[in-house]
C-alpha cells in the first residue's frame, strides 16, 4: 500500500478492545504517530508498552484524557491531526462531537449510537467552516455495508434486490458501557426498503440466512443502518435490507427480550439485558471467533438463489474494524474524500479502494457472480 503521509492520530478509547487493534493497524499500515487516550493511565501505559513491543515501532505515546470533559479533550488533542473515537458515546452526544470540532481535528468515529450520529450530522456546517472532515458511523459495521452495495452495483448493475446480513462469534466481553451501547443500538428502529419506500420493520420479521462456514444458516433480525438510506434511489433498487444474526446461542434469548414489539427499553432495562447477553456470550464463547458481513443480490430474472454474492470476513472482529478505520484514514489523508463537512463513512468512501485496502490488511473479500 502507498504510505499515508505522517501525522499524529489520537485514539479516544485507545486502551479498549477495538482501540488497541485500531492502533495496531495504524502502526502497521501507515507512517502516522499514534497517541492512545483514555481515563486510566496505568492501563494506557500497559497497552502502549505491549503495542511498541509487538510492532517494534516507537511512534506511540499515551495521554490520559476524559471525553466527558471538553477541556480534557482539547488538551489531549493538542498537536493531533485526526481523532479516532473508539469508545462508547452514549450520553456524550451533546458534548463530545462539538469538543472534537472545537479542537481543530478531523474525526473518524466508530460509535454505533444513533444520537451521536445525529449530532455529527448537525455539525456539518461547523465542520465546513472549520475546514474539517468528520466520518461518523465508521468502522466495519456500520461503515462498510454501504461500500458492499456500491461494489455490487458496479459489478452487477442489473441487481434489483439486495440483502445484507452479519454474523459474529465474539470472544468474551466485559460488561459495561460499550456492550450496553452495542445492544441498545442494534435494537433501535429497524427499517427495510420495499415498494419504493423505507418501512418500519418489526424486529420479529426474521429471515433465515445462510452465512456460510462456520456460521451456517441463522435466524436474522432486521436492523437499521443510516448509511443504507440513500442507496435505493441512487442505484434504482426495489428492495434493500440489513439483518443481524444476533449473538448466537442463549445470548439471543436475552437479546430477544429487548427486540419484542412494545418492550420497554429504558436505559436501566437495556443495561440489565446487556449484562445478561454478555454473561451468556462469556459462558459459551469458544473459537473460531470471527465476523462476517454478506451481501446477496438478485436481478429481475433470477430465481431463488442470489445472482451475486459479496462477503467480507475476518477471524478477528476487532482487527477487521481497525482495518476499516485505516482504509478510511488512508482516503482522508490522500484527499480522496468529499468535503470538508460531516459524512457517514459508508457514503463518503470510494468502495473499490476501501475493499482493496481491506484485502491488503488480511480481511477476506469473497465475491461470486460478478459480470
Ligand atoms: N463500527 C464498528 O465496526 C465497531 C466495531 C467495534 C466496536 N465499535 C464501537 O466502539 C466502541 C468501543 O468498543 P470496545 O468494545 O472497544 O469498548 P471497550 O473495550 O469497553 O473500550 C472502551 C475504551 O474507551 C475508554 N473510555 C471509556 N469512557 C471514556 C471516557 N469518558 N474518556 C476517555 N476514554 C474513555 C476506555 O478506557 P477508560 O475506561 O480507561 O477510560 C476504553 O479504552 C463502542 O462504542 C462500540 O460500539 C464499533
Amino acid at each position: 500500500m502507498t504510505p499515508v503521509k505522517p501525522g499524529r492520530i489520537a485514539i479516544l478509547g485507545g486502551s479498549g478492545r477495538t482501540g488497541r487493534k485500531i492502533a495496531r493497524c495504524v502502526l502497521r499500515h501507515t507512517s502516522c504517530n499514534v497517541t492512545l487516550c483514555g481515563r486510566r493511565g496505568s492501563l494506557l501505559e500497559d497497552v502502549a508498552g505491549r503495542l511498541v513491543e509487538e510492532s517494534g515501532r516507537d511512534r506511540l505515546d499515551a495521554v490520559t484524557c476524559d471525553a466527558r470533559d471538553p477541556e480534557s479533550v482539547r488538551s489531549g488533542l493538542q498537536g493531533v491531526d485526526v481523532a479516532i473515537v473508539a469508545m462508547p458515546t452514549r450520553g456524550l452526544e451533546q458534548m463530545l462531537p462539538a469538543a472534537l470540532i472545537g479542537s481543530g481535528v478531523d474525526v473518524i468515529d466508530i460509535s454505533l449510537w444513533p444520537a451521536t450520529a445525529e449530532a455529527y450530522h448537525n455539525l456539518d456546517h461547523a465542520a465546513r467552516s472549520a475546514g474539517r472532515r468528520i466520518l461518523y458511523q465508521a468502522g466495519l459495521i456500520p461503515g462498510t455495508p454501504a461500500l458492499l452495495v456500491s461494489r455490487a452495483m458496479v459489478r452487477r448493475p442489473d441487481l434489483t434486490r439486495i440483502r445484507l446480513a452479519e454474523a459474529m462469534n465474539l470472544p468474551p466481553l466485559t460488561p459495561g458501557a460499550s456492550a450496553s451501547e452495542l445492544i441498545a443500538s442494534v435494537v433501535g428502529r429497524p427499517h427495510v426498503f420495499r415498494n419504493g419506500t423505507w418501512h418500519r420493520a418489526r424486529s420479529t420479521e426474521t429471515v433465515r440466512i445462510d452465512l456460510g462456514v462456520p456460521y451456517g444458516v441463522r435466524v436474522c433480525y432486521p436492523f437499521d443502518l443510516a448509511e443504507l438510506r440513500s442507496l435505493p434511489n441512487r442505484h434504482g433498487l426495489e428492495e434493500l435490507a440489513c439483518y443481524s444474526s444476533g449473538f448466537g446461542g442463549s445470548a439471543d434469548r436475552w437479546f430477544l427480550l429487548a427486540l419484542l414489539p412494545g418492550a420497554t427499553r429504558t436505559e436501566r432495562i437495556l443495561n440489565w439485558i446487556s449484562r445478561r447477553v454478555v454473561g451468556a456470550i462469556n459462558r459459551t464463547a469458544q473459537p473460531p471467533f470471527g465476523i462476517c458481513l454478506k451481501l446477496d443480490g438478485w436481478a429481475e430474472e433470477t430465481g431463488l438463489a442470489p445472482a451475486y454474492t459479496l462477503c467480507i470476513r475476518s477471524d478477528d472482529p476487532y482487527l477487521a474494524t481497525g482495518a476499516a478505520v485505516v482504509a478510511a484514514l488512508r482516503q482522508l489523508a490522500a484527499g480522496h474524500l468529499p468535503g470538508p463537512g460531516s459524512f457517514l463513512m459508508g457514503e463518503a468512501l470510494d468502495a473499490e479502494e476501501a475493499l482493496a485496502d481491506l484485502e491488503r490488511m488480511d480481511v477476506e473479500v469473497i465475491e461470486s457472480g460478478a459480470a
